[in-house]
């Protein structure tokens, strides 16, 4: 009896391992063919609108966690060319590459993490969009970054060392 029962589902472990049914069930969609259909109007892209929301003012709340993402996020991403405390003056512009403005000039301590936030998204003169690379909770969390190192006016003197900020 229990040996019957055995050889049984030997015999059924062995039915799912030939997995024949499952090659023919992927084979037969290769030949599924949909007619082509326009795509309606008005239709938005698949996650466009949590996009939106997602870069949406006021963003998510400016907690210290959030200020340490956004250090960790800035040095990788900005201070190539804004430098660590935001002066401008990162490796790559002394490489040769246009020197962004300071962050410490007035005009740019006037932005709002939102303005920051557009920057970042859709780039600004010669500095390329980021969109691909940063996700939308992160250009919030170097917004509120570049807004914490405005405030403690961080490399504003001139002859500070960026890389001691
Ligand atoms: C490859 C170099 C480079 C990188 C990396 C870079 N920027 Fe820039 N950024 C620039 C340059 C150059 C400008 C000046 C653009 C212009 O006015 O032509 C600029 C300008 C800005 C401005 C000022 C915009 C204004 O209103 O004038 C902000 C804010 C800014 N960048 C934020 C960021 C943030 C945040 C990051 C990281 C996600 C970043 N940048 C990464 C080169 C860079």
């Amino acid at each position: 009896m229990r040996v019957a029962a055995a050889i049984a589902s030997l015999v059924l472990l062995a039915a799912c391992d030939m997995g024949t049914e499952e090659r023919e069930a992927v084979a037969s969609t290769r030949t599924v063919q949909r007619g082509y259909a326009p795509v309606p109007p008005g239709t938005i892209p698949r996650g466009a609108s949590a996009q939106a929301a997602a870069l949406a003012p006021p963003g998510p709340e400016r907690t210290p966690a959030l200020l340490a993402r956004g250090e960790e996020r800035f040095r990788a991403f900005c201070s190539p060319c804004h430098g660590l405390s935001g002066r401008g003056d990162g490796p790559v512009v002394s490489r040769g590459f246009a020197p962004p403005p300071s962050y410490h000039e007035e005009r740019l301590r006037a932005l709002a993490p939102e303005q920051i936030v557009m920057v970042v998204t859709q780039g600004r003169g010669r500095m390329f969009p980021y969109a691909d690379r940063v996700l939308p909770e992160d250009r919030w969390a170097i917004a509120h970054y570049v807004k914490e190192l405005q405030a403690r006016g961080i490399g504003a003197a001139s002859g500070q060392k960026s890389t001691t900020p």
